[in-house]
Protein backbone atom coordinates (compact mmCIF):
# COMPACT_ATOMS: atom_id res chain seq x y z
CA UNK A 1 0.00 0.00 0.00
CA UNK A 2 1.28 3.50 -0.93
CA UNK A 3 1.52 5.84 1.87
CA UNK A 4 1.90 8.67 -0.28
CA UNK A 5 -1.91 9.18 -1.96
CA UNK A 6 -4.01 11.34 -0.82
CA UNK A 7 -6.33 9.86 1.51
CA UNK A 8 -9.92 10.16 0.66
CA UNK A 9 -12.20 11.91 2.91
CA UNK A 10 -15.54 10.14 2.69
CA UNK A 11 -18.89 11.56 3.69
CA UNK A 12 -22.79 10.50 3.53
CA UNK A 13 -24.58 13.18 1.75
CA UNK A 14 -28.08 13.14 3.37
CA UNK A 15 -31.34 15.40 4.28
CA UNK A 16 -33.96 15.08 6.60
CA UNK A 17 -36.67 14.54 4.04
CA UNK A 18 -38.10 10.99 2.45
CA UNK A 19 -36.10 11.83 -0.41
CA UNK A 20 -32.94 14.23 -1.19
CA UNK A 21 -31.74 13.92 -5.05
CA UNK A 22 -34.10 10.77 -5.44
CA UNK A 23 -37.47 12.20 -5.49
CA UNK A 24 -39.91 9.40 -5.78
CA UNK A 25 -37.48 6.21 -4.77
CA UNK A 26 -39.28 6.76 -0.84
CA UNK A 27 -41.11 3.58 -3.09
CA UNK A 28 -38.52 1.01 -3.81
CA UNK A 29 -38.90 -1.55 -1.48
CA UNK A 30 -36.35 -1.32 0.88
CA UNK A 31 -35.94 2.25 0.65
CA UNK A 32 -35.79 3.89 4.64
CA UNK A 33 -36.98 7.68 3.36
CA UNK A 34 -40.19 7.81 4.57
CA UNK A 35 -38.69 6.40 8.08
CA UNK A 36 -36.95 9.61 7.75
CA UNK A 37 -38.94 11.00 11.09
CA UNK A 38 -37.72 8.23 13.37
CA UNK A 39 -34.62 9.00 14.77
CA UNK A 40 -33.67 4.91 14.82
CA UNK A 41 -33.15 5.51 11.83
CA UNK A 42 -30.61 7.76 11.48
CA UNK A 43 -28.63 6.23 15.04
CA UNK A 44 -28.23 3.31 12.88
CA UNK A 45 -27.23 5.31 9.75
CA UNK A 46 -24.63 6.71 11.70
CA UNK A 47 -23.47 3.68 13.52
CA UNK A 48 -22.72 2.16 10.07
CA UNK A 49 -21.42 4.78 8.85
CA UNK A 50 -18.96 5.04 11.88
CA UNK A 51 -18.17 1.39 11.43
CA UNK A 52 -17.06 1.64 8.42
CA UNK A 53 -15.22 4.86 8.97
CA UNK A 54 -16.90 7.75 6.64
CA UNK A 55 -15.60 11.00 8.04
CA UNK A 56 -19.02 12.84 8.32
CA UNK A 57 -22.89 12.61 7.51
CA UNK A 58 -23.45 15.91 5.54
CA UNK A 59 -27.12 17.08 5.95
CA UNK A 60 -28.61 19.76 2.96
CA UNK A 61 -31.32 21.17 3.97
CA UNK A 62 -33.71 24.26 2.26
CA UNK A 63 -36.05 26.54 4.07
CA UNK A 64 -38.84 26.39 1.07
CA UNK A 65 -40.70 24.66 -1.24
CA UNK A 66 -39.49 23.42 -4.69
CA UNK A 67 -42.51 25.42 -6.53
CA UNK A 68 -41.32 27.46 -9.49
CA UNK A 69 -42.30 24.20 -11.74
CA UNK A 70 -45.85 24.95 -13.00
CA UNK A 71 -45.47 27.75 -10.41
CA UNK A 72 -45.57 30.01 -9.92
CA UNK A 73 -45.73 28.91 -5.88
CA UNK A 74 -46.94 25.55 -6.93
CA UNK A 75 -45.96 22.22 -4.84
CA UNK A 76 -48.42 20.05 -6.82
CA UNK A 77 -45.64 18.49 -8.55
CA UNK A 78 -42.85 18.34 -5.42
CA UNK A 79 -45.28 16.80 -2.47
CA UNK A 80 -46.40 13.51 -3.84
CA UNK A 81 -42.81 12.87 -5.27
CA UNK A 82 -41.60 14.43 -2.09
CA UNK A 83 -38.90 16.14 -3.77
CA UNK A 84 -37.23 17.75 -0.55
CA UNK A 85 -40.19 18.31 1.16
CA UNK A 86 -41.29 17.75 3.65
CA UNK A 87 -38.19 18.28 5.71
CA UNK A 88 -37.53 18.46 9.22
CA UNK A 89 -34.47 20.11 10.43
CA UNK A 90 -31.62 18.27 10.54
CA UNK A 91 -29.50 20.15 13.55
CA UNK A 92 -31.94 18.03 16.32
CA UNK A 93 -30.92 14.54 15.20
CA UNK A 94 -27.23 15.48 16.01
CA UNK A 95 -27.47 14.82 19.69
CA UNK A 96 -28.58 11.40 19.47
CA UNK A 97 -26.69 10.12 16.36
CA UNK A 98 -23.35 11.86 18.20
CA UNK A 99 -24.85 9.68 22.30
CA UNK A 100 -24.21 6.73 19.97
CA UNK A 101 -21.35 7.09 18.21
CA UNK A 102 -17.48 8.21 19.10
CA UNK A 103 -15.96 9.58 15.95
CA UNK A 104 -18.14 10.51 12.96
CA UNK A 105 -19.08 13.82 12.75
CA UNK A 106 -21.78 15.79 11.43
CA UNK A 107 -22.46 18.33 8.92
CA UNK A 108 -25.50 20.48 8.99
CA UNK A 109 -26.79 23.59 6.49
CA UNK A 110 -27.74 26.40 7.37
CA UNK A 111 -28.37 29.90 5.94
CA UNK A 112 -27.15 33.21 6.84
CA UNK A 113 -29.73 34.92 4.91
CA UNK A 114 -32.30 33.92 7.10
CA UNK A 115 -30.93 33.10 10.63
CA UNK A 116 -29.64 35.64 13.07
CA UNK A 117 -26.44 34.86 13.76
CA UNK A 118 -26.31 35.35 17.84
CA UNK A 119 -29.43 32.52 17.60
CA UNK A 120 -27.16 30.36 14.97
CA UNK A 121 -23.89 30.71 17.14
CA UNK A 122 -25.53 28.97 20.33
CA UNK A 123 -26.97 26.32 18.64
CA UNK A 124 -23.57 25.56 17.19
CA UNK A 125 -21.82 25.64 20.12
CA UNK A 126 -24.57 23.94 21.64
CA UNK A 127 -24.08 20.57 19.34
CA UNK A 128 -20.42 21.13 19.64
CA UNK A 129 -20.65 20.86 23.18
CA UNK A 130 -22.70 17.89 22.91
CA UNK A 131 -21.43 16.29 20.49
CA UNK A 132 -17.60 16.49 21.94
CA UNK A 133 -16.44 19.06 18.81
CA UNK A 134 -18.17 16.92 15.67
CA UNK A 135 -19.92 19.26 14.32
CA UNK A 136 -19.70 21.19 10.94
CA UNK A 137 -21.36 23.94 9.39
CA UNK A 138 -22.33 24.14 5.69
CA UNK A 139 -22.61 27.50 5.17
CA UNK A 140 -25.20 28.91 2.45
CA UNK A 141 -26.73 31.66 1.59
CA UNK A 142 -29.71 29.97 -0.07
CA UNK A 143 -31.42 30.02 -3.04
CA UNK A 144 -35.19 29.70 -3.17
CA UNK A 145 -37.48 32.29 -3.44
CA UNK A 146 -40.30 30.38 -1.40
CA UNK A 147 -38.13 30.86 1.29
CA UNK A 148 -37.40 34.57 0.95
CA UNK A 149 -41.40 34.73 1.11
CA UNK A 150 -41.59 32.89 4.45
CA UNK A 151 -39.52 34.95 5.74
CA UNK A 152 -41.08 38.19 5.06
CA UNK A 153 -39.60 39.51 1.78
CA UNK A 154 -41.17 39.76 -1.03
CA UNK A 155 -38.04 38.20 -3.48
CA UNK A 156 -34.79 37.50 -2.44
CA UNK A 157 -31.83 39.09 -1.45
CA UNK A 158 -29.10 39.97 -3.93
CA UNK A 159 -27.12 37.20 -5.18
CA UNK A 160 -23.48 39.44 -4.23
CA UNK A 161 -25.44 41.54 -1.57
CA UNK A 162 -26.33 37.82 0.19
CA UNK A 163 -22.01 37.02 0.23
CA UNK A 164 -21.82 40.53 1.71
CA UNK A 165 -24.17 39.72 4.59
CA UNK A 166 -22.64 36.46 5.13
CA UNK A 167 -19.05 37.71 5.19
CA UNK A 168 -20.28 40.32 8.14
CA UNK A 169 -22.37 37.71 9.30
CA UNK A 170 -19.48 34.96 10.02
CA UNK A 171 -16.98 37.69 11.86
CA UNK A 172 -20.14 37.93 14.47
CA UNK A 173 -20.11 34.20 15.08
CA UNK A 174 -16.67 34.22 15.23
CA UNK A 175 -16.55 37.13 18.09
CA UNK A 176 -18.90 34.97 19.61
CA UNK A 177 -17.41 31.82 19.21
CA UNK A 178 -13.36 33.09 19.77
CA UNK A 179 -13.75 36.09 21.14
CA UNK A 180 -16.23 36.57 24.25
CA UNK A 181 -15.41 34.43 26.45
CA UNK A 182 -11.53 33.39 27.00
CA UNK A 183 -10.23 30.00 27.17
CA UNK A 184 -9.63 29.85 30.94
CA UNK A 185 -12.86 31.84 31.61
CA UNK A 186 -14.65 28.62 33.29
CA UNK A 187 -12.62 28.43 36.72
CA UNK A 188 -15.26 26.11 37.81
CA UNK A 189 -13.88 22.46 38.42
CA UNK A 190 -14.98 19.45 40.44
CA UNK A 191 -14.82 19.28 44.13
CA UNK A 192 -12.83 16.74 45.87
CA UNK A 193 -15.66 15.12 48.20
CA UNK A 194 -14.96 16.62 51.61
CA UNK A 195 -16.85 16.72 54.72
CA UNK A 196 -16.89 20.15 55.18
CA UNK A 197 -17.89 21.09 51.28
CA UNK A 198 -20.25 23.90 51.65
CA UNK A 199 -17.60 25.55 53.34
CA UNK A 200 -14.85 24.74 50.57
CA UNK A 201 -16.66 25.91 47.97
CA UNK A 202 -18.29 29.04 48.98
CA UNK A 203 -17.42 32.20 46.60
CA UNK A 204 -15.59 29.39 44.11
CA UNK A 205 -17.40 31.02 40.62
CA UNK A 206 -18.72 28.94 37.94
CA UNK A 207 -16.93 31.45 35.53
CA UNK A 208 -14.76 34.80 36.00
CA UNK A 209 -16.94 37.35 34.87
CA UNK A 210 -13.90 39.62 33.67
CA UNK A 211 -13.14 36.86 30.74
CA UNK A 212 -16.70 37.25 29.17
CA UNK A 213 -16.89 40.15 27.38
CA UNK A 214 -19.55 41.90 25.01
CA UNK A 215 -18.51 41.86 21.40
CA UNK A 216 -20.14 44.87 20.66
CA UNK A 217 -20.15 43.92 17.12
CA UNK A 218 -21.98 47.22 15.33
CA UNK A 219 -21.99 46.44 11.77
CA UNK A 220 -23.83 47.46 8.28
CA UNK A 221 -25.96 44.31 8.43
CA UNK A 222 -25.98 43.33 12.41
CA UNK A 223 -25.73 44.93 15.59
CA UNK A 224 -24.88 42.03 18.72
CA UNK A 225 -23.68 43.07 22.29
CA UNK A 226 -23.06 39.39 22.66
CA UNK A 227 -22.02 38.07 25.10
CA UNK A 228 -22.32 34.77 23.88
CA UNK A 229 -25.11 32.55 25.49
CA UNK A 230 -22.42 29.44 25.58
CA UNK A 231 -18.73 28.69 27.31
CA UNK A 232 -16.29 27.62 25.08
CA UNK A 233 -16.57 24.59 23.15
CA UNK A 234 -14.19 21.95 22.01
CA UNK A 235 -13.99 23.20 18.32
CA UNK A 236 -15.34 26.96 19.50
CA UNK A 237 -15.86 27.47 15.84
CA UNK A 238 -17.52 24.98 14.47
CA UNK A 239 -15.77 22.99 10.87
CA UNK A 240 -16.84 25.30 8.06
CA UNK A 241 -17.89 24.13 4.75
CA UNK A 242 -19.61 25.77 1.92
CA UNK A 243 -20.97 25.07 -1.26
CA UNK A 244 -21.40 28.21 -3.34
CA UNK A 245 -19.81 28.06 -7.01
CA UNK A 246 -19.86 31.52 -7.84
CA UNK A 247 -17.31 34.36 -8.12
CA UNK A 248 -18.68 35.79 -4.98
CA UNK A 249 -19.18 32.13 -3.81
CA UNK A 250 -15.96 31.00 -4.18
CA UNK A 251 -14.07 34.64 -2.53
CA UNK A 252 -16.42 33.91 0.43
CA UNK A 253 -15.09 30.26 0.06
CA UNK A 254 -11.10 31.33 -0.16
CA UNK A 255 -11.74 33.24 2.83
CA UNK A 256 -13.91 31.16 5.22
CA UNK A 257 -14.45 27.65 3.98
CA UNK A 258 -12.30 24.44 5.43
CA UNK A 259 -13.58 22.12 3.12
CA UNK A 260 -15.76 23.49 0.35
CA UNK A 261 -18.36 21.43 -1.90
CA UNK A 262 -18.26 20.88 -5.84
CA UNK A 263 -20.60 19.36 -8.01
CA UNK A 264 -19.18 18.53 -11.69
CA UNK A 265 -19.72 15.79 -14.31
CA UNK A 266 -15.79 15.81 -14.89
CA UNK A 267 -12.81 16.32 -12.32
CA UNK A 268 -11.44 18.23 -15.43
CA UNK A 269 -14.32 20.41 -15.46
CA UNK A 270 -14.05 20.70 -11.33
CA UNK A 271 -10.57 21.34 -11.75
CA UNK A 272 -10.87 25.47 -12.45
CA UNK A 273 -12.75 26.00 -10.06
CA UNK A 274 -10.33 24.14 -7.45
CA UNK A 275 -7.48 26.05 -8.60
CA UNK A 276 -9.41 29.01 -8.26
CA UNK A 277 -10.51 28.72 -4.96
CA UNK A 278 -6.76 27.09 -3.61
CA UNK A 279 -5.23 30.12 -5.21
CA UNK A 280 -7.63 32.58 -3.81
CA UNK A 281 -6.72 31.06 -0.16
CA UNK A 282 -3.25 31.67 -0.95
CA UNK A 283 -3.43 35.12 -1.99
CA UNK A 284 -5.20 35.13 1.51
CA UNK A 285 -2.34 33.52 3.46
CA UNK A 286 -3.93 30.49 3.89
CA UNK A 287 -2.42 27.04 3.22
CA UNK A 288 -4.31 26.43 0.12
CA UNK A 289 -4.18 22.25 1.22
CA UNK A 290 -6.17 23.74 4.25
CA UNK A 291 -9.23 23.82 1.94
CA UNK A 292 -10.66 20.13 1.61
CA UNK A 293 -12.22 19.92 -1.48
CA UNK A 294 -15.26 17.48 -1.41
CA UNK A 295 -17.32 16.59 -4.77
CA UNK A 296 -20.67 15.52 -4.07
CA UNK A 297 -21.00 12.01 -6.27
CA UNK A 298 -23.50 9.03 -6.46
CA UNK A 299 -21.83 6.06 -6.75
CA UNK A 300 -23.69 2.59 -7.78
CA UNK A 301 -21.26 -0.08 -7.46
CA UNK A 302 -21.75 -3.92 -8.24
CA UNK A 303 -19.50 -6.83 -9.00
CA UNK A 304 -19.55 -5.87 -12.81
CA UNK A 305 -20.23 -2.77 -14.75
CA UNK A 306 -23.24 -3.98 -16.61
CA UNK A 307 -24.75 -5.30 -13.47
CA UNK A 308 -24.03 -2.08 -11.71
CA UNK A 309 -25.74 -0.13 -15.06
CA UNK A 310 -28.61 -2.84 -14.84
CA UNK A 311 -29.14 -1.57 -10.75
CA UNK A 312 -28.92 1.84 -11.79
CA UNK A 313 -31.75 1.48 -14.62
CA UNK A 314 -33.77 -0.89 -12.20
CA UNK A 315 -33.68 2.24 -8.75
CA UNK A 316 -34.60 4.69 -12.15
CA UNK A 317 -37.85 3.29 -12.79
CA UNK A 318 -39.06 4.40 -9.12
CA UNK A 319 -38.17 8.04 -9.93
CA UNK A 320 -40.74 10.81 -10.34
CA UNK A 321 -39.81 12.97 -13.03
CA UNK A 322 -42.10 15.86 -12.45
CA UNK A 323 -40.07 15.84 -9.14
CA UNK A 324 -37.01 16.10 -10.82
CA UNK A 325 -38.60 18.94 -12.82
CA UNK A 326 -39.61 20.45 -9.49
CA UNK A 327 -36.01 20.32 -8.16
CA UNK A 328 -34.60 21.94 -10.96
CA UNK A 329 -37.17 24.73 -11.14
CA UNK A 330 -35.96 25.08 -7.50
CA UNK A 331 -32.44 24.99 -8.13
CA UNK A 332 -32.83 27.47 -11.37
CA UNK A 333 -35.38 29.57 -10.75
CA UNK A 334 -36.54 28.35 -14.59
CA UNK A 335 -40.32 27.27 -14.85
CA UNK A 336 -39.25 24.11 -17.85
CA UNK A 337 -43.81 23.70 -17.69
CA UNK A 338 -43.99 26.88 -19.83
CA UNK A 339 -41.71 24.79 -22.52
CA UNK A 340 -43.26 22.31 -25.04
CA UNK A 341 -42.94 18.79 -24.52
CA UNK A 342 -40.68 17.89 -27.47
CA UNK A 343 -38.20 21.67 -26.91
CA UNK A 344 -34.65 20.46 -26.91
CA UNK A 345 -33.16 22.57 -24.32
CA UNK A 346 -29.79 23.17 -26.37
CA UNK A 347 -31.26 25.80 -28.10
CA UNK A 348 -33.40 27.37 -26.23
CA UNK A 349 -33.36 31.09 -26.06
CA UNK A 350 -33.23 31.22 -22.29
CA UNK A 351 -29.10 31.75 -21.78
CA UNK A 352 -28.95 30.50 -18.20
CA UNK A 353 -30.61 26.96 -19.19
CA UNK A 354 -29.79 27.08 -22.83
CA UNK A 355 -25.66 27.09 -21.43
CA UNK A 356 -26.30 24.84 -18.24
CA UNK A 357 -28.19 21.74 -20.40
CA UNK A 358 -25.45 22.03 -23.40
CA UNK A 359 -22.79 21.34 -20.65
CA UNK A 360 -24.78 18.33 -19.26
CA UNK A 361 -24.53 17.37 -23.01
CA UNK A 362 -21.10 17.69 -23.36
CA UNK A 363 -20.41 15.71 -20.60
CA UNK A 364 -22.76 13.32 -19.75
CA UNK A 365 -22.20 9.88 -20.64
CA UNK A 366 -23.87 9.17 -24.05
CA UNK A 367 -25.57 13.00 -23.93
CA UNK A 368 -24.10 14.28 -27.03
CA UNK A 369 -26.44 11.98 -29.42
CA UNK A 370 -29.58 13.09 -26.98
CA UNK A 371 -32.17 15.33 -27.40
CA UNK A 372 -32.16 16.91 -24.27
CA UNK A 373 -35.75 17.65 -23.77
CA UNK A 374 -37.85 17.51 -20.62
CA UNK A 375 -37.93 14.24 -20.63
CA UNK A 376 -34.32 13.60 -20.92
CA UNK A 377 -33.45 16.56 -18.44
CA UNK A 378 -35.78 15.04 -15.57
CA UNK A 379 -34.28 11.77 -16.68
CA UNK A 380 -31.04 12.88 -15.97
CA UNK A 381 -31.71 14.55 -12.53
CA UNK A 382 -33.45 12.04 -11.02
CA UNK A 383 -31.16 9.82 -9.38
CA UNK A 384 -28.42 12.02 -8.21
CA UNK A 385 -29.33 15.12 -8.94
CA UNK A 386 -26.86 17.39 -10.83
CA UNK A 387 -23.77 15.58 -9.33
CA UNK A 388 -21.54 13.14 -10.87
CA UNK A 389 -22.93 9.62 -11.43
CA UNK A 390 -20.05 7.11 -10.66
CA UNK A 391 -21.49 3.68 -12.05
CA UNK A 392 -19.47 0.44 -12.83
CA UNK A 393 -17.91 -2.54 -11.00
CA UNK A 394 -15.71 -1.90 -7.81
CA UNK A 395 -12.77 -1.59 -10.21
CA UNK A 396 -14.37 0.84 -12.20
CA UNK A 397 -15.78 3.33 -9.68
CA UNK A 398 -11.87 3.08 -7.73
CA UNK A 399 -10.59 4.42 -11.22
CA UNK A 400 -12.45 7.01 -11.50
CA UNK A 401 -12.47 7.94 -7.84
CA UNK A 402 -8.59 8.39 -8.29
CA UNK A 403 -8.84 10.18 -11.29
CA UNK A 404 -11.09 12.81 -9.88
CA UNK A 405 -8.16 13.27 -6.78
CA UNK A 406 -5.29 13.49 -9.56
CA UNK A 407 -7.16 15.08 -12.19
CA UNK A 408 -9.69 17.46 -10.09
CA UNK A 409 -7.30 18.34 -7.36
CA UNK A 410 -10.48 17.10 -4.91
CA UNK A 411 -9.81 15.50 -1.29
CA UNK A 412 -13.03 13.31 -1.21
CA UNK A 413 -16.99 13.05 -1.85
CA UNK A 414 -20.18 13.36 -0.55
CA UNK A 415 -21.75 10.25 -1.52
CA UNK A 416 -25.47 10.48 -2.11
CA UNK A 417 -27.84 7.72 -1.97
CA UNK A 418 -30.61 6.22 -5.02
CA UNK A 419 -31.77 4.21 -1.78
CA UNK A 420 -31.34 4.79 1.67
CA UNK A 421 -29.26 2.56 3.22
CA UNK A 422 -28.93 0.15 0.02
CA UNK A 423 -26.42 2.67 -1.66
CA UNK A 424 -24.10 2.89 1.59
CA UNK A 425 -24.16 -0.95 2.20
CA UNK A 426 -23.19 -1.83 -1.18
CA UNK A 427 -20.34 0.93 -0.99
CA UNK A 428 -19.59 -0.43 1.97
CA UNK A 429 -19.26 -4.03 1.46
CA UNK A 430 -17.74 -3.60 -2.13
CA UNK A 431 -16.21 -0.54 -2.80
CA UNK A 432 -14.48 0.10 0.35
CA UNK A 433 -12.09 -2.76 0.31
CA UNK A 434 -10.80 -1.77 -2.91
CA UNK A 435 -10.48 1.80 -1.60
CA UNK A 436 -8.75 1.09 1.10
CA UNK A 437 -6.33 -2.25 -0.83
CA UNK A 438 -5.37 0.77 -3.23
CA UNK A 439 -3.87 3.07 -0.05
CA UNK A 440 -6.88 5.52 -0.79
CA UNK A 441 -8.82 5.45 2.41
CA UNK A 442 -8.27 4.98 6.23
CA UNK A 443 -8.14 2.14 8.06
CA UNK A 444 -9.87 3.68 11.34
CA UNK A 445 -10.21 7.65 12.16
CA UNK A 446 -6.98 9.49 12.33
CA UNK A 447 -8.21 10.91 16.32
CA UNK A 448 -10.48 8.20 17.15
CA UNK A 449 -13.08 9.96 19.23
CA UNK A 450 -11.40 12.98 18.09
CA UNK A 451 -13.39 16.87 16.99
CA UNK A 452 -14.25 17.56 13.19
CA UNK A 453 -11.55 19.50 12.66
CA UNK A 454 -9.29 17.08 13.75
CA UNK A 455 -10.03 14.44 11.60
CA UNK A 456 -10.91 16.26 8.32
CA UNK A 457 -7.23 17.37 8.43
CA UNK A 458 -6.05 14.51 9.94
CA UNK A 459 -3.73 16.36 12.70
CA UNK A 460 -4.74 15.15 16.59
CA UNK A 461 -5.06 18.42 18.58
CA UNK A 462 -5.85 20.78 15.86
CA UNK A 463 -9.23 21.28 17.49
CA UNK A 464 -9.30 25.34 16.59
CA UNK A 465 -9.17 27.16 13.65
CA UNK A 466 -5.88 27.12 11.82
CA UNK A 467 -3.76 29.96 12.61
CA UNK A 468 -4.24 31.45 9.69
CA UNK A 469 -7.68 31.00 9.08
CA UNK A 470 -9.79 34.61 9.26
CA UNK A 471 -11.53 33.88 11.87
CA UNK A 472 -8.43 32.83 13.77
CA UNK A 473 -7.57 36.71 14.47
CA UNK A 474 -11.07 36.88 16.52
CA UNK A 475 -9.70 34.33 19.34
CA UNK A 476 -8.94 35.15 23.59
CA UNK A 477 -6.37 32.99 24.65
CA UNK A 478 -5.47 32.16 28.28
CA UNK A 479 -3.42 35.28 29.55
CA UNK A 480 -4.08 37.77 27.01
CA UNK A 481 -5.90 40.60 28.26
CA UNK A 482 -8.48 41.50 25.15
CA UNK A 483 -8.82 39.35 22.13
CA UNK A 484 -6.34 40.14 19.17
CA UNK A 485 -8.65 41.54 17.10
CA UNK A 486 -9.52 44.38 19.98
CA UNK A 487 -5.71 45.27 20.55
CA UNK A 488 -5.34 46.31 16.56
CA UNK A 489 -8.56 48.59 16.91
C1 LIG B 1 -23.13 21.25 -4.30
C2 LIG B 1 -23.99 22.30 -3.70
C3 LIG B 1 -24.78 22.00 -2.59
C4 LIG B 1 -25.59 22.95 -2.01
N1 LIG B 1 -26.38 22.64 -0.93
C5 LIG B 1 -27.23 23.56 -0.45
C6 LIG B 1 -28.12 23.25 0.60
O1 LIG B 1 -28.15 22.15 1.13
N2 LIG B 1 -28.96 24.22 1.02
C7 LIG B 1 -28.96 25.48 0.47
O2 LIG B 1 -29.76 26.32 0.88
N3 LIG B 1 -28.11 25.79 -0.52
C8 LIG B 1 -27.27 24.87 -0.98
N4 LIG B 1 -26.44 25.20 -2.00
C9 LIG B 1 -26.49 26.58 -2.50
C10 LIG B 1 -25.26 27.39 -2.20
O3 LIG B 1 -24.84 27.33 -0.88
C11 LIG B 1 -25.45 28.85 -2.56
O4 LIG B 1 -26.26 29.51 -1.64
C12 LIG B 1 -26.05 28.97 -3.90
O5 LIG B 1 -25.44 28.02 -4.74
C13 LIG B 1 -25.86 30.36 -4.45
O6 LIG B 1 -24.53 30.70 -4.43
P1 LIG B 1 -23.59 30.56 -5.68
O7 LIG B 1 -24.23 31.37 -6.74
O8 LIG B 1 -22.30 31.12 -5.18
O9 LIG B 1 -23.49 29.13 -6.07
C14 LIG B 1 -25.62 24.24 -2.57
C15 LIG B 1 -24.82 24.55 -3.70
C16 LIG B 1 -24.01 23.60 -4.25
C17 LIG B 1 -23.19 23.97 -5.45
Amino acid sequence: MSSEKKQLILNAFAMHSPSHLNPGLFRYPSDQGAQYKDIKTWIALAQKLEAAKFHAIFFADVLGGYDVYKGPSNLDPTIPSSAQFPINDPLYSVPAMAAATDSISFGITASTTYDAPYAMARRFSTVDHLSNGRIGWNIVTSYLDSAARNFGLNTQVEHDERYRIADEYLDVTYKLWEGSWRDDAVTWTKQPASSNAAADVAGKGYADPKLVRQINHNGKYFQVPGPHLCEPSPQRTPFLLQAGTSSAGKAFAAKHAEAVFVHAQKPELARPSVDSVRQQAADLGRNPQDIKVIAGALVIVAETDEAAQAKFDELKKYGDEEGALALFGGWTGYDLSTYADDQDFRFVEQPAVRSMVNHWASTVPGGEGKKWNKRTIAEYLVLGGNGVKIIGSVQSVADEMERWVSVGDIDGFNLSYATLPDTFDETITLLLPELRRRGLFWEDYAVKGGTMRENMYGQKGLNRLPESHAGAKFTWKAGEELPKYQEKN
